[in-house]
This record gives C-alpha cells, structure tokens and sequence, in this order.
C-alpha cells in the first residue's frame, strides 16, 4: 500500500533528482486572467513563462498543484469523478524536450512505481495540418522498449492538449500513458481505444510548443513540456484499487460517514453514492474556503459553485440519514490527518473552515424547508391537473416540467441551486426548463440593475432643490387648474432635476402670454402665503373622497401618503416635500411648450 504522502514525495524526489526545483501549489482560485474560475491544471498558473517569461526558479520545475473542475460534478458519485484532485506535475521551459522527457516518464513508470514495461501503452499524436504527426516521441517509445504494438497515433481529441475556450495561451500535441487494471481483455481489440475500461491513462506529457491564436496555432519559440499525472488516478491504481474513495485520501472520511449513518459503504449504491458525494464535496468545500485567497459561500460565480457543492452535500446527508453537520468531522479528518502536510494553511484555518461550513448548514437548512414544502406545492398542483386534463381528454399528453419560472422561485426566495432542483425533479421523473430559469434569472438581473440605478438617482437627486422643486409641481398644477379654469387639467408626466421642474399637463392649445404670467403669479402668491404643507396616510378610498388628485392605482398598495398645501392641493405622491411654501423661493417659467398632442409642457424654476 503506498500512501498519498508517499506519492507526493516520490515524484518530487524523482524531478529533483533530475535537476528541477519544487515551486510547490499556488491558490486553486482562477485570478482572472484566462477567464476560468479555478485552477484546472497544474500549467495554469505557469502560462507566462510556458509563453516565454523567465521563470525565477529556473527552466527545470516541479510541483504538485491542487485542481478543482465541477464540469464533472453531476458524474461525482461514482467510483472515479472528483470534483478536487491533485495533479502531480514537472515542467521543462524550452530546457528538454521529448528525448529526455520520455526517457524519465518510462523511467519513474518502470523503476519507481513498478509498472510493466510489456503492458505500458502510449499514444501520440497522428497529425493534422496544424502540427505533424510525432513520429518523434513514437520512435523514443520504442528505443525504451515499449512495444509497437502498444504505440497509438491517435487524433486530435485525442492527443492535442489545450485550455478549452481561451486564446493566446500554450498548447500542443501530447503523449499518454496507459496501463491495464487487468490481464483479461474483453475481446481481440481490447486495447486503449476500447471503452470496457480495462485501460486507465495515468498522465500525459504536454509538448507546449505552440500557441492557440483565433484561428489556428502558432510556432512558441520555446519548446515546452508539461506534463500532468493525477495524484488520485495513480494512487488508487499504484494500490490495485478500483474505486478512488477507497485510498486513503478518503478511507477516513469514507469510515466516519459508515458510524455516523450505521450503514456500509458498498452495500446499498444509493448510501455509497450518498457517502461519495458528502466525502467529496465537503473535501473541495475545505480546499476552497482553506485556501490562501479563499472564498465563501455566496450567490455569485466562484462562491455559488461553493454553495451548490456544500448544498448538495448538506442534501445527500439527509439522504444518508445523518445530521449535516457530520460534514464537520468529515473536514477535520481532511484537514487533520489527510491534507496537514500539504497544505498546512487548512490547519491554521480550521476554526474559521469549520464555522463557514456550520453557518451554510444552518442558512440551507431554513431554507430548504421553506423550499420542500413550495417544490411539493409545484408537484401537486402538476399531477392535479394532469389527472383533470387526463379526464377530460384521454390524449392528453402529461405535463412532466417544472417552469423556468417556478424554478426561479425556488432560487430566489428560496435558495434553492437550480441544480437542486433539477435533481428533486429527477427523482420524482420530470424535468426543470433550465432555459426558461436562465431567462428569468436574466431577467430579473436586468430589473434589479435598472432599480439600482432607479435607487441611486432618486438618492442623488433627493436634496433640498428637488425637494422644494416637487412641492412647486403640486402648485402649479392646482394653479394651472385654477387660472385655465379647467378641473380636467391632470399631470401627465413630471421630470425634476436640482436645477428646474419640468410639468406635462393635458391641456388643448398653447397658454397666452397673460395665462402664462397668471399662473407663475398664482404660483407665487401661495408661496407667498406660507402655507404648511402636511402629510397623511391613508387608503386609496379616503383619499379619493377626500378630493385627492394623483394615479389611484394597485401600484400604490393599500396605504397612500396624501400631501397636502392647506386646503389649496391634495395630492397622492410618495413625497418627499417642503414643509411650507415659503421655503420655495421665486418661480418662474422659462418655457411653455407642446409636449405632444393635447399635452403641454412647462419648464419652470425657483431662484432663491
Ligand atoms: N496540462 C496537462 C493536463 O492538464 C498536463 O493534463
């Protein structure tokens, strides 16, 4: 049996040995610059110097980097998904290249791990019009003595390796290693391309001798390698395992979850599935909260793909019959006892990993209630009017989907993960419209960015100008009223700013010079009087039998706010206003023009 501490030690004594420096991990959070949220590969961070940057450690480098990828996270549950693995890595920045680099592979494969020579299977890269076939690193192969027939050129999906949906970053054709779990093929063309799972690729070597452009690649002056082996994939393999959470990465995690539900991991697939998707995901939950630029739970990017993780894990306790906050002993033993050495920032950070976990708990688990009884609310009333429908009309196709919709719902005043959704509905055999909720979760961005604006200017804009500006809006109408002799004379629209009011009114035809200076008269002769101006609540009912002007519309709810200047006007308006005339100032109107048909418009304003 050899353990993950040993594993990390071997292949890093073995780079060294062959003149390169450790640079150890780096933080597993993305920093931006290629758009990827995570760390998923040990080349990541070294993308400067793979494009030609001096690297300070040198042209020789070797590490073993932590990865997070949850593209995978639905396939975590089975024997071999993780959404956490390390990568074991060694780097040659345009030092060695394919003779050397095939040399040491074959080496570490044969003589420190024990592989056999005659099983080992390798494939290259067969060509294509970007890059030739690498007859190169095949006729090294051989000269080790891996056999021809275990050779395989392969294409491009195969063999070519590169950081998907990026440009300008390091790529190249690759060659992996391959090595039988057993001795019994599955028929004559049992070999690497057959997906009985016989084989298992254990790492590839990178030839990063090109970059990725827009359209095609480009020649790197360097000649780079990169390779990756998974810490976990060989660990399990070096220990003639076929399930990853059997190594002892997990056999502690695994042990705790069996005493804690008193149930055996194996026994039943769905408490082995429970049991693999707690050990993992509360594994990367510590990685990603323990880490050097770590993150927390929340609603947005890395810190959602935090919740989803957690959240699942909280679910799949219940499933498994234990109280969540087994997931708490579960980070401990990973903290303590699997990953102390490693990455020794966990241990100082137990206390603060543990408290993020418990408060997770604690919010999903409020949440979570109040969203069950909401999701059976959705189901019922699915199944009630399939079976009405089913009635009616024996044709009638059932309705199997949860709306976009109800699924926003679900997340936004409930908290539920739309993936949490989609698997409550898959256990009960119905689907989630997952467009339909990401246009309602655009949709509902759009409004919350439109009403934080809408916020922020009426907060700009609430001052002492605008304040007395919208007391002036509610005399002029009353006044306009007044002067045209018309009571039909309604506000159609109203834009204030600090420097002036602006009144569309309906009204048929354009003021007379007298109207006009009638009302700005009119106007300041109540400014004039110092009338208080005063505020009531009341219900859309009162205030409309009260002689209120204003929209009497559901929008304003139930209660209203009346303002009213002494007995002159009594307006709905939400305020707010001066609280006397006098504060107002000089009204004058600058302007008096059509604003559309039988709509005027008044520009006017106050100067102290
Ligand atoms: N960059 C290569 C990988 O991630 C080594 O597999």
């Amino acid at each position: 049996m050899i353990t993950s501490k040993e594993l990390r030690e071997k292949w890093i004594k073995f780079y060294e040995s062959k003149g390169h420096v450790n640079i150890g991990a780096v933080s597993l959070i993305g920093d931006g610059t290629t758009g990827v949220m995570f760390n998923v590969a040990g080349m990541q961070p070294l993308m400067p110097y793979l494009l030609g940057k001096k690297h300070p450690a040198g042209t020789r480098l070797c590490n073993v980097q932590g990865c997070v990828r949850t593209v995978d996270i639905d396939s975590v549950g089975d024997a071999t998904h993780f959404t956490f693995f390390e990568m074991m890595g060694n780097w040659s920045l345009g030092d060695y290249f394919k003779k050397e680099k095939t040399a040491w592979s074959f080496e570490l494969l044969t003589k420190v791990f024990g592989f056999d020579k005659e099983k080992i299977c390798s494939t290259v890269f067969e060509g294509n019009a970007a890059a030739p076939r690498d007859e190169e690193t095949a006729s090294y192969l051989k000269e080790l003595g891996i056999k021809e027939e275990n050779i395989f050129y392969l294409d491009k999906s195969n063999n070519w390796w590169e950081l998907e949906g990026t440009v300008g970053t390091p790529c190249g054709p690759d060659n992996e290693w391959f090595y039988p779990r057993h001795d019994n093929p599955c028929s004559d063309h049992c070999d690497v391309n057959c997906d009985c799972g016989r084989y298992v690729e254990i790492g590839n070597d990178v030839y990063m001798q090109y970059k990725k452009l827009e359209g095609g690649y480009e020649e790197l002056e360097n000649k780079n390698v990169d390779t990756g082996f998974g810490l976990d994939r060989l660990l399990l393999f070096l220990n003639g395992l076929d399930d990853g959470y059997k190594t002892d990465l997990f056999a502690g995690a695994i042990a705790h979850l069996e005493n804690a539900s008193n149930k055996k991991y194996g026994a039943v697939e769905s408490d082995t599935k429970a049991m693999r998707i707690i050990a993992d995901h509360t594994r990367t939950a510590v990685m990603l909260i323990g880490d050097v630029n770590g993150i927390t739970p929340s609603n947005t990017g890395a810190g959602y793909i935090l919740r989803r993780l957690l959240r699942r894990a909280i679910r799949y306790s219940k499933n498994l019959g234990i109280d969540a906050t087994e997931m708490c002993e579960v980070a401990k033993i990973f903290i303590e006892k699997i990953y102390d050495e490693a990455y020794p920032l966990l241990v100082e950070k137990e206390a603060y990993i543990l408290d993020e976990i418990t408060k997770e708990i604690k919010k999903f688990e409020v949440t979570l209630a109040g969203g069950m009884k909401e999701f059976e609310k959705i189901v019922g009333g699915m199944q009630r009017k399939n079976e009405f429908m089913k009635q009616k009309d024996a044709n009638y196709v059932e309705e199997t989907e949860i709306s976009g919709k109800q699924a926003f719902r679900l997340y936004d005043t409930f908290g539920y993960p739309l993936e949490l959704t989609i698997e409550l509905a898959s256990e009960r055999g119905l689907t989630v419209d997952e467009k339909g909720f990401n246009e309602a979760f655009k949709a509902h961005q759009e409004l919350s960015k439109a009403q934080a604006q809408a916020a922020k200017g009426g907060l700009t804009e609430r001052n002492e100008a605008t304040t007395n500006y919208h007391t002036a809006t509610h005399i002029l109408l009353a006044a306009l009223r007044k002067v045209l002799n018309d009571e039909t004379v309604m506000q159609k629209g109203s834009n204030i700013t600090s420097e002036r009011l602006r009144v569309d009114f309906n009204f048929s035809r354009p003021l007379t010079p007298e109207e006009i200076k009638g009302v700005e008269d009119e106007v300041n002769a109540v400014i004039a009087s110092s009338i208080p101006v005063t505020c009531e609540e009341m219900s859309v009912e009162a205030a409309r039998n009260a002689g209120a002007i204003g929209v009497f519309g559901d929008r304003y709810g139930e209660l209203v706010k009346v303002y009213s200047i002494g007995t002159y006007s009594k307006e709905i308006c939400g305020g707010p206003h001066a609280t006397n005339t006098n504060e107002l100032g000089k009204f004058k109107i600058q302007k008096e023009q059509s604003s559309s048909a039988g709509v005027r418009r008044i520009k006017a304003v106050l100067v102290k």
